[in-house]
């Protein structure tokens, strides 16, 4: 399945360098959701999606790290909605002391290439303090060609091996095809 999708991606692109770009296509930011596990670890004090105008949703957080984390770490799990949200293609996990060295997930290294500019943990470990993110807008072209439909991204933060953080991001695509 994932080898199906990555020669997918692969064809699309191809696809768009033969014929012009289909603007129509969009990824629509639908519902954000944080939860601390540990508040003594991580306060949560915005997290919030703002309807900017018709066509453009953006992503706020605003948390406090009330310790250092020198090694924390996420898992990133896919969701597509068919009767309920069903497990889709992408689990896995990424260390982010590791990565923020030396990007080595090419999933994550196009979440990162769409946060960095809206966020301040855009430098390596260890984390603590702020941690912010301001009017994140996705973009269908930054990211790889999700067939239409409903989507969750759940993203669980790890330190001190246990689960601290969870932000659950919904979004809808739509390939923008087959509309006249
Ligand atoms: C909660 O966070 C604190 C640091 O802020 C840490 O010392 C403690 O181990 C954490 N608790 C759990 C269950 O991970
Ligand atoms: C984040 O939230 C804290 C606590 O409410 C606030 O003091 C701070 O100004 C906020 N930061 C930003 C960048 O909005
Ligand atoms: C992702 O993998 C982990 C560990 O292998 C597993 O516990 C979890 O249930 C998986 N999640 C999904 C959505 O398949
Ligand atoms: C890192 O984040 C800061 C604060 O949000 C921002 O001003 C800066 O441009 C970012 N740096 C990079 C390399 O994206």
């Amino acid at each position: 399945m994932r080898n199906l999708w990555v020669i997918l991606t692969i064809f699309t692109i191809c696809m768009q360098h033969q014929f012009p770009y289909n603007n129509a296509s969009t990824i629509r930011l639908t519902n954000f959701i944080c939860q601390s596990h540990n508040e003594s670890w991580i306060s949560v004090h915005v997290c919030r999606l703002k309807a900017i105008n018709r066509n453009k949703i953006v992503l706020n957080f605003n948390a406090t790290m009330h310790n250092t984390c020198y090694e924390l770490s996420t898992t990133l799990q896919l969701y597509k909605k068919a009767n309920g949200y069903k497990p889709w293609l992408y689990n896995s996990s990424v260390d982010i002391c590791k990565f923020t060295r030396k990007p080595y997930n090419p999933f994550a290294i196009m979440i990162y290439k769409v946060m960095r500019q809206y966020s301040n943990m855009n430098h390596t470990c260890p984390y603590g303090g702020p941690l912010i993110i301001t009017g994140l807008h996705v973009k269908y072209s930054d990211l790889l060609p999700f067939p239409s439909g409903d989507y969750l991204a759940k993203l669980d933060w790890y330190c001190f091996k246990r689960k601290q953080l969870s932000t659950d991001l919904y979004f809808k695509s739509d390939e923008g095809l087959l509309k006249s």
